[in-house]
């Protein structure tokens, strides 16, 4: 949450801090800033609103400089105002700062600076650690970064410029990520590394307490303790083409499109002859027999795909399966020790929830495994086993290839464990791995038919609620296609597991609340033609997603979304792409903002 993005070199700072900021507004986008240095002088310019906006601002004014500092917030402490919004400078003028966190003590130690006379001007936790910095700086800007951090409690990436150095900046990280990068006399930072990608993919991911010196001459890093650190740069191996919308009109749609790359991408290497080999990548295949327990814990559209993996597992595993939201698994009582298998799912790699749940389920001695867009995120690095999606740089806030790239790393995983066990035979192995090669060209067949979705979204447009069913696999398929919806389209939508309806949610119904079914031909279809004719029955529309042949289905529904027929195991693979299409459609007929949904940001830093 916030972007964050610092620049010193030959080159103009606006433009490239801008430029970055523009590539990081996934993250927040409810006001921008930026600190621009021209020797000792340090220019600030921000505003409420978009990046577009400050880029608007600026050229209006002649702030200039060779580094710069710039921030896109996500509102936390204090609402959306200018007053809020980043770059805060302390009363004396001495250090400007942006921050992504939060500072949880920011109160006591507000109170002791007001005792002092000094009078705010934001309502923001920010503000207070330029005003600690300032008080603790003679001469020596790291002693003072050092005894700021020593007196602030939570969580904080800050990047920070003082007026009487004009060479150097510093960036600090307690939590929130930043990857710093150093080539050719300049020295950059941000929070994501897909900002830094056109100048350079080799790069740095600060660890937790650490501070970065960075100047024409590069980087120098010192841990909290004042040490020198050795910086262990990393080349990631996504390049800056991969960041660009092309000719689509949004992120999102382009993501969609990309799903059954991202399936082959996914499967490549791990899938061969009818045959799943993830020795490679998954450490405790030798342990497998010996665990009696899986947990999938995840936030979000990530929580969906595991929602789904935990069902696999139930069925091939004979593992006790838990699936969990990283909030709440990190403070129940649960029971995960060696025997326990702890899979930690995220996009990013950064949600401070599921990374609290991580440090908890290593500490209590489970075998941990990330599996992340992101091997080089702060989840990646503290797990240490990683198994990547591959999915490539997921801009649209609402995530939806990386959904496709879980699923299919989690399938992976989960028959790997059942035949580890013992217990998937070589010829279920292989008409599983058949079907799962032949996924990719099926996505792309119902991908090709995307502007049937588009008609059947316009017959829908002013209806203010949709209620989402599916049973056993298609119940988390329903509710990601709910959460679609909702983060992007604004309407209201709700998810149930179909069984549930006539113990409540059935009140609700009415020939204004369409109900959309996942009911593909599986084991349990005929059940959930029972609560389609339940909800007919109370005038709600009924819209469909069913298996391609399906005839009778239409007998039952106002509308329908086909899709090629699998195994039943794998069903949400395809799904899943017609709601996503759905909530896609609907919002651009409704002209919403859909890579940048309002309150929403991609990268949830804090808890
Ligand atoms: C929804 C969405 C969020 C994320 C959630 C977890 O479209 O993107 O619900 O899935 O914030 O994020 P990661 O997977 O990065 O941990």
């Amino acid at each position: 949450m916030c972007g964050i993005m610092g620049y010193i070199g030959p080159k103009d700072a606006a433009e490239i801090v801008i430029g970055g900021l523009e590539c990081l507004e996934y993250r927040g986008y409810d006001s921008a800033g930026i600190a621009l240095a021209e020797g000792h002088k340090i220019g600030i310019s921000k505003c409420v609103g978009s990046v577009a906006n400050l880029k608007t601002q600026l050229e209006k004014c002649s702030l200039s400089g060779k580094m710069g500092i710039g921030h896109t917030r996500w509102a936390t402490h204090g609402g959306v105002t200018r007053e809020n919004a980043h770059p805060h400078v302390d009363p004396d003028g001495k250090v400007v700062l942006i921050h992504n966190g939060i500072i949880e003590n920011f109160h006591e130690l507000g109170e002791e600076f007001a005792k002092k006379g000094v009078r705010f001007v934001s309502e923001t936790d920010t503000e207070i650690a330029a005003l600690l910095i300032s008080s603790l700086y003679r001469d020596d800007p790291l002693l003072a970064i050092r005894e700021a951090c020593g007196r602030l409690r939570g969580a904080f990436a800050f990047v920070i410029l003082f007026a009487d150095i004009a060479d150097r900046y510093y960036c600090v990280r307690k939590g929130p990520p930043l990857v710093l990068g150093a080539a050719g006399g300049e020295a950059f930072c941000a929070s994501d590394v897909t900002a830094l990608l056109p100048y350079t993919n080799n790069v740095l991911f600060m660890e937790d307490e650490e501070i970065a010196e960075l100047s024409a001459e590069g980087i120098v890093l010192y841990g909290f303790d004042g040490l020198r650190k050795e910086a262990c740069p990393h080349l990631v191996d996504w390049d800056a083409s991969m960041t660009s919308k092309g000719t689509y009109p949004h992120f999102m749609l382009k993501e969609i499109e990309e799903q059954g790359s991202v399936l082959r991408r996914t499967l490549t290497g791990r899938l061969e002859n009818g045959v799943i080999g993830l020795e490679a990548e998954f450490p405790f295949s030798e342990d497998a027999r010996l665990f009696r327990r899986i947990h999938f814990v995840a936030c979000g559209t990530s929580c969906h795909a595991s929602a789904v993996a935990g069902r696999l597992a139930d069925r091939y595993t004979g593992l006790d399966v838990r699936v969990e939201t990283a909030s709440e698994y990190r403070y129940g009582n649960v029971i995960c020790d060696k025997h326990t298998l702890a899979v930690f799912v995220s996009q990013s790699g950064e949600t401070a929830d599921t990374l609290a749940a991580a440090s908890l389920a290593q500490a209590r001695g489970a075998r941990c495994l990330a599996v992340t867009n992101v091997v080089s995120s702060s989840l990646g690095r503290e797990v240490g086993s990683v198994l990547e999606l591959r999915a490539g740089p997921e801009i649209g806030v609402a995530a939806t290839k990386t959904f496709m790239g879980q699923l299919a790393a989690l399938t992976l995983l989960t028959l790997w464990i059942s035949k580890r066990k013992g217990l998937l035979a070589p010829q279920e192995e292989k008409r599983l791995c058949a079907e799962l090669a032949r996924l990719p060209a099926k996505v792309e067949d119902i991908l090709a038919r995307g502007e049937d979705v588009r008609k059947i979204a316009e017959r829908y447009k002013g209806l203010p609620a949709f209620l989402f069913i599916g049973r056993e696999a298609s119940y988390p398929v329903a509710m990601e296609g709910a959460l679609k919806l909702k983060e992007i389209s604004y309407v209201h939508a709700e998810a149930h597991a179909a069984g549930e309806m006539k113990h409540g949610p059935i009140a609700l119904l009415n020939e204004r609340m369409p109900v959309v079914a996942v009911v593909p031909k599986d084991g349990i279809y005929k059940k959930m033609l029972s609560n389609i004719q339940e909800s007919r029955a109370r005038r709600a529309p009924i819209i469909t997603v069913a298996s391609r042949g399906d005839e009778d289905i239409r007998r039952f529904s106002n509308d329908s979304l086909f899709v090629p027929e699998t195994e039943e195991e794998f069903t949400p693979f395809l799904t899943v792409v017609p709601l996503q299409l759905f909530a896609y459609h609907l919002a651009s007929i409704l002209g919403r903002e859909i890579d940048r949904p309002r309150n929403l940001a991609k990268s949830v830093t804090v808890e």
